[in-house]
């Protein structure tokens, strides 16, 4: 027997990645599984978009390897993007460099910089990749809480009392998920000041910034690009193009340069269709913005309701793709109300412990399904009532 490598011996499977594998199964004996696990956008893409990648995919020419830089159009329209929307000045030859994702960035920054043993502050509740990436790269998870009495802020004056000693990394996500908190301008001053002080270099991962929320906000909007900072952000949500993998790490150029080294090594760039359409995407005037979140706000009064019928309690005032509810005292297990969820009324939602302890008695409803479907949810937990 070949054994699987220490390194992945402390990381599992993506939850998704197996329970979307019993969601098929159940869909395979007939069952209609309603999913809203998952924050997959199902509204399309720009058309311009998916015009310029048709009509790149139509020319012979266009088929090669790229710079695994990304062409020059596509970072210039990157700072065009940040210049409109977020108010940074960034440089396109040195400042950033697009990724297939911003989930690999989280793998690329990670193997560019841990040394077996550096530490890594990893939000709980928090994506999960971060954990992943840190363990894989070699790194040791050092977990920080963020619970609701803060509005999912970090304690940063506690934090500073612990011993930061070899702390490399830590990753931060506003507008957050799976919580949906945001955090103010004020806010993002105070953890690019913590991280200065401690000299660690703050990861923020930005996906979410044009999603229900009113304010985007970039971590250089508060202080510039600085040499501690780094920031991904993604078209996955803001452009309903999750499946193209198009996103970007912006930073000092050092920085830009080092993760070059780690990216270079493992892919050989992104199909040029693909960066064309992307383009386009970044060019989508304000308007494209309010369409998606006219959508979402509507959807979300529906999952409102679901979670009320789940005697839920939540935030209003949530951004981002989810919306994220305390589950009732009387509930002893949440996963038992998940399973019955999925099993008796076929309708998925995603815990809220595989975000992180502190995510434990929460669950998370995607808005990721258009109306009708989230109605028919709503009525199968209606109907189920007291059984659940
Ligand atoms: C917080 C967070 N970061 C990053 C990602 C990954 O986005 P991308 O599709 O750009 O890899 C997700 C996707 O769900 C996410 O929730």
């Amino acid at each position: 027997m070949i054994i699987i490598a220490k390194r992945l011996q402390s990381v599992q499977e993506y939850y998704f990645s197996k329970k979307l594998g019993e969601i098929a199964l159940l869909n395979a004996e007939g069952r209609d599984i309603i999913n809203l696990g998952i924050g997959s956008p199902d509204m399309a893409p720009p058309q311009q978009a998916v015009k310029a990648l048709s009509t790149s995919a139509n020319k012979a020419a266009e088929h090669g390897y790229q710079s695994y830089k990304g062409v020059r159009e596509l970072r210039q329209a990157f700072c065009d993007w940040y210049a409109a929307y977020y108010n940074v000045s960034l440089n396109p030859d040195t400042e950033v460099l697009p990724l297939m994702g911003s989930k690999e960035g989280i793998t690329y920054i990670s193997n560019t910089y841990l040394n077996e043993g550096d530490k890594v502050l990893v939000p709980n509740p928090g994506y999960p990749a971060y954990a992943a990436a840190t363990k894989i790269a070699g790194g040791v998870v050092r977990e920080y809480d963020l619970k609701e009495e803060n509005n999912w802020f970090p304690d940063l004056k506690a934090l500073q009392e612990q011993d930061l000693t070899g702390v490399k990394i830590m990753w931060v996500n506003y507008p957050h998920m799976p919580t949906g908190a945001q955090a103010s301008r004020a806010q993002l001053v105070e953890l690019v000041t913590f991280a200065e002080r401690n000299g660690i270099l703050l990861c923020h991962d930005n996906p979410y910034s044009f999603i229900l929320n009113n304010t985007p906000l970039s971590i250089f909007s508060v202080m510039g690009v600085a040499e501690h900072v780094l920031e991904l952000n993604s078209l996955s949500k803001s452009h309903n193009l999750a499946g193209w993998r198009v996103g970007m790490v912006a930073g000092h150029p050092k920085h830009i340069e080092n993760i070059l080294i780690a990216k270079s090594n493992v892919d050989s760039g992104m199909f040029l269709g693909i960066q064309k359409g992307a383009i386009k995407a970044l060019e989508m005037p304000s308007g494209w913005y309010e369409g998606l979140n006219e959508i979402y706000r509507e959807r979300r009064k529906i999952v409102w309701q679901i979670m009320e019928e789940l005697k839920c309690s939540y935030s209003r005032n949530q951004a981002g793709l989810f919306v994220w509810g305390k589950v009732r005292d009387e509930v002893e297990e949440v996963s038992c109300l998940v399973n019955d969820l999925l099993y008796k009324a076929g309708v998925f939602v995603t815990p809220g412990f595989i975000f992180g302890t502190n995510g434990n008695r929460y669950i998370r409803v995607s808005l990721c399904s258009d109306t009708e479907r989230l109605k028919s949810a709503l009525n199968r937990i209606k109907t189920l009532g007291t059984k659940l």
